[in-house]
C-alpha cells in the first residue's frame, strides 16, 4: 500500500496528444502515448486523491479509478480543463498539446491535385499558462521536454508560465520520454530541484506524486 499523501485532495491531469483536424478524415498530431499522464493519474489515485483525467486520443485503457474526460483538440482540452480547474487543488499538465491548429478546417474531404498545397496554421491557446494565470489557481505543475540546456529552459518556462513546479526531461535521449515506458527527469520548483534517474513511468509517477504532494502542502502552510 502506498502512503495516502493526497488523501482528500482533488487532482486534475491532462494526458496524451491533441488532434487538430485538417478535414473530416485528416489531422495533425504528435507521438505522445499518454503513458506518463496515465501513470501519474493512477499513482495520485492510489495515494488517496480524487482524480480527473482529461485525455487526448490514446490507446490506453480507461483507468478504473478515475473520472476520464475524453477530448480531441486543444480547444476542447482547454474547455474541459477550465471547467474543472476551479474545484481541483492540483493541476498537472502532462499533455503534449499541439502548438498549432488548422486555420480553416475543410468541411469536406480535401481532394488531391497535381499542385503543391499548403495549410495555414493558427496558434493554439496555452492551456497550462491560462490556468496558472487564474487568481484562485490550483497548484500548477508543468512538463518541459527539451533537447538542450534542459534545466535553463525549464526554469525559464516555469517563471514565464507562473508555475509552482516543472518536470524537465531530455528528449534528445531516445530511451526515455515520448512513447517509451521509461523516463528520467529533473523536477524544479522556485527554491529547489531534484533529479530522478531512468525508471519505469509507473515507478517515476509515484516518486513525482510524493514530491508534488510535499511541495503542495508546503506552499499551503506558508
Ligand atoms: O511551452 P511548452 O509546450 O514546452 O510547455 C510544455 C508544458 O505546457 C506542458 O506542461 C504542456 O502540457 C503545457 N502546454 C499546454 N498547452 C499548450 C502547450 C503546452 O498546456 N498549448
Amino acid at each position: 500500500f502506498l502512503p495516502q499523501v493526497l488523501q482528500g485532495r482533488r487532482v486534475l491531469i491532462t494526458a496524451g496528444p491533441t488532434q487538430e483536424a485538417i478535414d473530416p478524415v485528416r489531422y495533425i498530431s504528435n507521438h505522445s502515448s499518454g503513458k506518463m499522464g496515465y501513470a501519474l493519474a493512477e499513482a495520485a489515485a492510489n495515494m488517496g486523491a480524487q482524480v480527473t483525467l482529461v485525455s487526448g486520443p490514446t490507446n490506453l485503457a480507461e483507468p478504473v479509478w478515475s473520472n476520464r474526460i475524453p477530448v480531441t483538440s486543444a480547444q476542447q482540452m482547454l474547455n474541459a480543463v477550465e471547467q474543472a480547474s476551479h474545484d481541483h487543488d492540483i493541476f498537472i499538465s502532462c499533455a503534449a498539446v499541439a502548438d498549432y491548429k488548422v486555420k480553416d478546417v475543410a468541411a469536406e474531404k480535401i481532394k488531391k491535385s497535381q499542385h503543391q498545397m499548403s495549410i495555414q496554421l493558427d496558434r493554439n491557446p496555452d492551456i497550462l499558462a491560462t490556468i496558472a494565470q487564474q487568481i484562485e489557481k490550483p497548484f500548477c505543475v508543468g512538463f518541459a521536454a527539451e533537447t538542450n540546456n534542459v534545466i535553463e529552459y525549464a526554469s525559464g518556462k516555469m517563471q514565464r508560465k507562473n508555475l509552482d513546479m516543472i518536470i524537465a526531461n531530455d528528449v534528445s535521449n531516445k530511451d526515455i520520454g515520448f512513447n517509451s515506458s521509461q523516463n528520467a527527469v529533473t523536477v524544479l520548483w522556485p527554491d529547489g530541484q531534484q533529479s530522478f534517474a531512468q525508471m519505469d513511468k509507473s515507478a517515476l509517477a509515484e516518486e513525482l506524486i510524493r514530491l508534488i504532494a510535499k511541495q503542495f502542502e508546503q506552499t499551503r502552510s506558508n
